[in-house]
C-alpha cells in the first residue's frame, strides 16, 4: 500500500463536494500522449506548442486541421482508464465536479457528467467566422498530413477545432464554473498536470488560499507540488481506484 495513501484519503475526506482537476496525464494510460513528456507517431513530427496556435492556423490551416482530426481519431480508439472510471464512480457517493484541461471525451465516456472543459473539446467543431457549431463527420481512417476544413453551411466560413489555442481567451462558462466549484469544495484532487499553463494552473492555488485540502496524483513533481497537501507520486490508473474507494 502507498505510504501516503491514508494521508491522501484523509485529506479528501469522505463527504463534502470534491473538485477533480485533470490534465493530459489523466489520459496517458489510455494511450493518449501527453504534451511535454512523450512523442508518438505522427505526433513526433509536430510539436503541439507549434500547431496549437492561431499563427499556425493562419499559416497552414490544412495541416492544423489534419492534425486535430487525427487526434480525434486517436482519442476515438482509446478507452477510459481505471482512473477515469474511479472518478466517475466517486460521484455515486458524493458531489464530484470534473474540471479538465483535456480536449478528449474520456471522462464522459467513463460516465462523468457535467465535465467542464477549460480548453475546449476536440469534438466541438465550429465555424471560424460565425461561430456556429458544425457537424464535420468522422475523422479520416488513416493519418493524413493535410486536409481542408469544410465550409460553413451558414456563412461560407470554414470549420475550426473547438479547442483553445495558446494566446486565446478561455471560454468563460467552464472557468467560472471551476472557480465557484472550488470555492464550495471541501477537497480538491489534481491529476496529471504539469501545472505550467495558466490560467488553469492557478486553480489549485485558489483552494490552497481557502485552506481547502489539495491532493495531487502525478508520478513526477509538477509546478503545483510545493503547494499541495499530499502528493501521491504515482499514476492515475494505479492509485485513483484506491484513493477514491468508498
Ligand atoms: N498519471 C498521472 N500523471 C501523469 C501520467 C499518469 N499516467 N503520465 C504523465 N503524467 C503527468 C506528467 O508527469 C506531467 O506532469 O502528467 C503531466 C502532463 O503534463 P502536460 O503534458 O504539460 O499536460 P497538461 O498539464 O495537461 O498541459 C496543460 O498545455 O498544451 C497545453 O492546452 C494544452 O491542456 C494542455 C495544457
Amino acid at each position: 500500500p502507498h505510504p501516503d495513501m491514508s494521508k491522501a484519503r484523509l485529506a479528501l475526506g469522505d463527504g463534502g463536494p470534491l473538485v477533480v482537476l485533470t490534465g493530459a496525464g489523466m489520459s496517458a494510460e489510455s494511450g493518449v500522449p501527453t504534451f511535454r513528456d512523450s512523442r508518438t507517431g505522427l505526433w513526433a513530427r509536430h510539436d503541439p506548442a507549434d500547431l496549437a496556435t492561431p499563427e499556425a492556423w493562419d499559416r497552414d490551416r490544412d495541416s492544423v486541421w489534419a492534425w486535430y482530426r487525427w487526434r480525434e481519431r486517436l482519442v476515438g480508439c482509446a478507452e477510459p482508464n481505471a482512473g477515469h472510471l474511479a472518478i466517475a464512480r466517486a460521484a455515486r457517493d458524493r458531489s464530484v465536479t470534473v474540471v479538465t484541461q483535456n480536449v478528449d471525451d474520456l471522462h464522459e465516456r467513463a460516465g462523468s457528467a457535467g465535465v467542464h472543459h477549460l480548453h475546449g473539446s476536440l469534438f466541438a467543431h465550429r465555424c471560424d467566422e460565425c461561430g456556429a457549431p458544425m457537424e464535420v463527420g468522422p475523422p479520416p481512417a488513416d493519418p493524413v498530413d493535410r486536409l481542408a476544413p469544410p465550409d460553413c453551411p451558414r456563412c461560407g466560413g470554414r470549420a475550426r477545432p473547438g479547442v483553445v489555442w495558446f494566446g486565446e481567451m478561455l471560454p468563460r462558462q467552464p472557468w467560472d464554473a471551476a472557480v465557484s466549484a472550488i470555492s464550495a469544495a471541501t477537497a480538491v484532487l489534481v491529476v496529471g498536470t504539469s501545472g505550467l499553463v495558466h490560467p488553469a494552473a492557478s486553480l489549485p492555488g485558489i483552494a490552497v488560499d481557502l485552506g481547502i485540502p489539495v491532493v495531487e496524483v502525478n508520478p513526477d513533481p509538477s509546478g503545483l507540488t510545493d503547494g499541495v497537501t499530499v502528493h501521491l507520486r504515482d499514476t492515475a490508473a494505479a492509485v485513483l481506484p484506491t484513493l477514491l474507494a468508498p
